[in-house]
């Protein structure tokens, strides 16, 4: 599969919010150390090259994409086998707007995650409720392809 058509497969999987493709294993880094964690993809644009995950505001990978922006994440699928390694630079989403429309894709049950005293209920758009958009500024495919993986990579 080629670069592109791996991205499309990507694009398609986030739009449906279906499949193993919206797992993402995300790695910051913290001082000078790796850190990594789950997160799911909220949304990701294969033309405009940008992905977008949710958080808390107090969350540590919120503050050390503060501090460092920059980041890796990997995704990986079955049949056929494939990883796809984006890296590049995070920045939280200011534009009010785009976090209302995030915050309408968010479940009644889900939003309580975003309350910062867990005693009171989950309102309008919470305070915590942080939207990381990545700019991919390089891109690893690896493809398991006769007993092998293949590497195909772009920068950007
Ligand atoms: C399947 C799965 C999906 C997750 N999705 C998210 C997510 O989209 N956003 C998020 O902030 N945390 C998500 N988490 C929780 C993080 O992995 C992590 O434990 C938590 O956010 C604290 O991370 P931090 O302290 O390193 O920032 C998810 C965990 C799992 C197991």
């Amino acid at each position: 599969m080629t670069i592109d058509a791996t991205l499309a497969r990507l694009e398609e999987a986030i739009r449906l919010r279906r499949g193993p493709l919206c797992l993402a294993a995300l790695a910051t880094v913290a001082d000078d150390r790796p850190q990594v964690r789950n997160v799911i993809i909220r949304d990701f644009s294969a033309a405009g090259l940008t992905l977008t995950f949710f958080c808390r505001s107090d969350d540590a990978k919120h503050r050390e994409i503060l501090a460092n922006p920059q980041v890796e994440l990997v995704v990986y699928a079955r049949e056929p086998d494939c990883q796809i390694r984006l890296a590049g630079h995070a920045c939280p989403v200011t534009d009010t707007t785009l976090l209302d429309g995030y915050w309408m894709q968010i479940s009644q049950a889900a939003r309580r995650d975003y309350v910062a005293d867990s005693t009171s209920p989950a309102n309008g758009r919470e305070t915590l409720f942080a939207a990381i958009e990545i700019r991919i500024e390089r891109i690893k495919i690896l493809s398991f392809e006769n007993d092998r993986w293949r590497l195909q990579e772009r920068s950007l």
